[in-house]
């Protein structure tokens, strides 16, 4: 504000030096214009513009709002440079007010101008400054992925589907018939029991196994069929470290002519090789299940010690990796399908075990836990 109302009094001054800055200043300034007849209109003008000029100068400096500021002040405020001139105007003679009145004028308008300019420039610099950086670095945002479970799934899915399986599925709440009865489960069979099966009060259960997937798949399609069928599944287990009251499975089904035993150690082991490596290999247990004659378990050799033994395999060299088998007869007989020209085999494995394996997570419950510091990991 002084240095402002320094320059343009001075320039008013005109040649009699700068004049006092302070709070009288624009008083001064009107009493040294109107002080004496020694400034004619000519001259009034002169200052008017010069003053203006200067104004100019000083606002296209400005550097911030508050320089422009001051200078609007200095000019347009109520004790500013053209509040002084319009007193000083009054008593210009007659027939010189017309040429100072267009000076007052057109000089206010200008000095109004540049102010706006300068004020919008100003602006525009801070929201400029205010915009985007592009050299700093992003704001990461922590985008979500796949649960491992369904890393493995897909995964899995892949695989199969390299090999020609397609997608089937099934809803987690099922009949007693397609979870069991069609698949030739004798009514005393122990996993119908209470206690290792949720059962509804209307009798419908939730599914504990993605082999009433086979059913659907099998009643509502002719053969050939060649299925795989990932999903949740239920049972009533005590929660520990290697069980949980729900689990997935990935259910496979392939029914042709003449599809052997071999047949599914192939596809078993191409599955192997494809998930682990090609240093993996199966072995076939017999075993039971009411719905595949003959069954099997099968196995993986270690991927941890090779299949030299170690904690993980419990020095077993292999690890157990689910149940397998050649479709019963009685199973095809039931959707319709004659035994004599179509055979075929079905698998499944537990999709919890493939990922414990291949993590190497030693608890099945942490993949329920949804602990972040867990999840990140995959
Ligand atoms: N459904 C069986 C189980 O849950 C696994 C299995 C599937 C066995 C298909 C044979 C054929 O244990």
């Amino acid at each position: 504000m002084n240095i402002i109302g320094k320059t343009i009094s001075s320039a008013l001054a005109g040649a009699q030096g700068p004049i006092e800055a302070g709070t009288g200043l624009f008083t001064k300034i009107t009493e040294e214009l109107t002080g004496g007849a020694a400034i004619s209109p000519e001259e009034l003008c002169t200052r008017i513009n010069r003053a203006v000029t200067e104004a100019q100068t000083r606002l296209a400096a400005a550097a911030d709002a508050d320089e422009v500021e001051a200078v609007r002040i200095a000019l347009m405020g109520r004790n500013g440079l053209f509040q002084a001139l319009s007193k000083v105007i009054a008593d210009v003679p007659k027939e010189a007010k017309r040429e100072v009145g267009k000076a007052f004028n057109c000089g206010r308008a200008q000095a109004q101008k540049w102010l706006d300019e300068a004020g919008l420039r100003i602006e525009r610099a801070a929201d400029a400054s205010e915009s985007i950086d592009v050299t700093l670095p992003g704001r990461m945002r922590t985008v979500g992925h796949k649960h491992p479970i369904n890393i493995i799934v897909d995964d899995c899915v892949e695989i199969f589907r390299r090999m020609g399986f397609v997608v089937a599925s099934g809803p987690e709440i099922e009949t007693v018939r397609n979870n069991f009865d069609q698949l030739n489960t004798p009514a005393d069979h122990p996993s119908r029991d209470r206690g290792d099966t949720f059962y509804f009060a209307d009798g419908r259960i939730l599914r504990t196994q993605t082999s009433p997937v086979q059913i659907r798949t099998m009643e509502s399609h002719e053969p050939p069929v060649r299925i795989v069928a990932p999903g949740r599944v239920f049972r009533r287990d005590t929660p520990d470290a290697t069980h949980g009251m729900n689990f997935h499975q990935i259910e496979g089904l392939y029914i042709d002519r003449n599809v052997s035993m071999a047949d599914l150690k192939s596809v078993l082991q191409s599955f192997a090789w494809e998930m682990y490596g090609k240093e993996v290999k199966i072995r076939l247990r017999p075993h039971f299940f009411p719905f595949t004659e003959p069954s099997v378990e099968y196995d993986f050799s270690c991927m941890m010690c090779k299949g030299k033994g170690c904690p993980v395999c419990k020095q077993s060299g292999y690890i157990e990796i689910a149940g397998a088998g050649m479709v019963d007869p009685n199973v095809l007989r039931n959707v319709g399908y004659d035994p004599a020209i179509w055979s075929g085999f079905a698998f499944g494995m537990g999709i919890e075990r493939l990922a414990m394996l291949r993590y190497r997570i030693g608890d099945i419950r942490y993949l329920y836990e949804n602990d972040v510091r867990f999840l990140e990991q995959f």
